[in-house]
C-alpha cells in the first residue's frame, strides 16, 4: 500500500460478498483502486456489477468482507461504527439519487445539520460556508422553503451544498442525476464540474454518458472486477460533444 501523499483514497485487494443471500453472492472481486487528489472518478458498469456496492465499501457505508481502504493515509477498515460514523461525518460528502432530507425541516436546516453535528464548535464558521454554498449554487431564495416546495434540481443543488458543507476529503455520488430530466442533470453536472475544480475530489457512479464525460477517469466495472480504465483528462465545455462520442464508443465496445 502506498502512501503516496497524491492519493486521497485507496483499496486494495477489496472484496464483499453478501451472506443475507443463500448460497452467499460475492459481489466485488478483488478491487485496487487509487484516487488521486483532487480527482473527478466515475465508476460505470451495467446494472448490479457492483458499482453501489464499490462506493459504499470505500466510503465506510458498508464494511468490505476483505481487503482494505486509506483514506488520507488511514484505514478505514479497522476503525469501529463511532470511529468509522466520524470519520464519514468529517471527511467525506455523500450525495444519492434521491435526496434524503428530513420534510419538518426547511432546506437550509437540512444543508447545516450535518456539519453543525461535525463541528458545534464553529456554528458561524458552517452558517457562513453554507450560506455562500446556497448562495452559489443558486438555492439561496428558497433557503425556507420546505424540501417539497423546491424542484428536483435545486433539492440535488441542495444536497451537493449539504455534502460539501463539512468540507469533505472526498465527495461520493450515486447515480446524482438518476432521477433529474436532461436540463436538470445538466444543471448538477455543472455544479459538481465546479466543485472539482476547486480541487476537491469526487468518486461518483453514472450510467449516463453525458456525466461520465466530465470525469478525469472512468473505470468499468463487469460482475464486479474493474476490467478497463479511461483517462479522459480536464473536461471543458468545448470538448464536451467529442468527449461524449468517444466515451460512447469506448463503452459500446464493452457491450454497455
Ligand atoms: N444488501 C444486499 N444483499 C444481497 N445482495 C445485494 C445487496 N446489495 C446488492 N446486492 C447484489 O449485489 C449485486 C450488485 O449490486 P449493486 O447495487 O452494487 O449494483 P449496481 O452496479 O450499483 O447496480 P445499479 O446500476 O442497478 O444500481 C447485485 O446482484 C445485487 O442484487
Ligand atoms: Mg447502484
Amino acid at each position: 500500500m502506498s502512501n503516496d501523499h497524491r492519493i486521497t483514497l485507496e483499496c486494495t485487494d477489496l472484496s464483499k460478498t453478501y451472506f443475507s443471500t443463500d448460497p452467499p453472492s460475492q459481489v466485488l472481486h478483488g478491487i485496487d483502486l487509487a484516487v488521486r487528489t483532487g480527482e473527478f472518478l466515475v465508476v460505470m458498469g451495467a446494472s448490479g456489477s457492483g458499482k453501489s456496492t464499490l462506493l459504499y465499501s470505500i466510503s465506510g457505508m458498508d464494511r468490505p468482507t476483505s481487503g482494505n481502504v486509506l483514506l488520507e493515509g488511514r484505514e478505514l477498515t479497522s476503525l469501529d461504527d463511532a470511529e468509522m460514523s466520524r470519520v464519514r461525518l468529517t471527511r467525506m460528502g455523500f450525495i444519492f439519487q434521491q435526496a434524503y432530507f428530513l420534510s419538518n425541516l426547511n432546506l437550509q436546516d437540512n444543508i447545516l445539520l450535518p456539519a453543525l453535528k461535525a463541528a458545534p464548535e464553529d456554528k458561524d464558521g458552517v452558517i457562513k460556508r453554507v450560506d455562500a454554498l446556497m448562495e452559489r449554487f443558486g438555492i439561496d431564495h428558497v433557503k425556507r422553503h420546505g424540501v417539497t416546495q423546491v424542484s428536483g434540481g435545486q433539492l440535488q443543488r441542495a444536497s451537493i451544498c449539504r455534502a460539501l458543507a463539512g468540507e469533505p476529503a472526498v465527495l461520493f455520488a450515486d447515480e446524482p442525476t438518476g432521477a433529474l430530466n436532461s436540463s436538470m442533470s445538466t444543471e448538477v453536472m455543472n455544479a459538481l464540474t465546479d466543485v472539482h475544480g476547486d480541487g476537491t475530489t469526487i468518486v461518483m457512479v453514472t450510467h449516463d454518458p453525458a456525466c461520465a464525460a466530465r470525469a478525469d477517469r472512468v473505470v468499468y466495472l463487469r460482475d464486479g472486477l474493474l476490467i478497463d480504465t479511461r483517462e479522459q483528462g480536464p473536461w471543458t465545455e468545448d470538448q464536451a460533444k467529442q468527449r461524449e462520442d468517444d466515451l460512447f464508443a469506448w463503452l459500446s465496445d464493452k457491450g454497455f
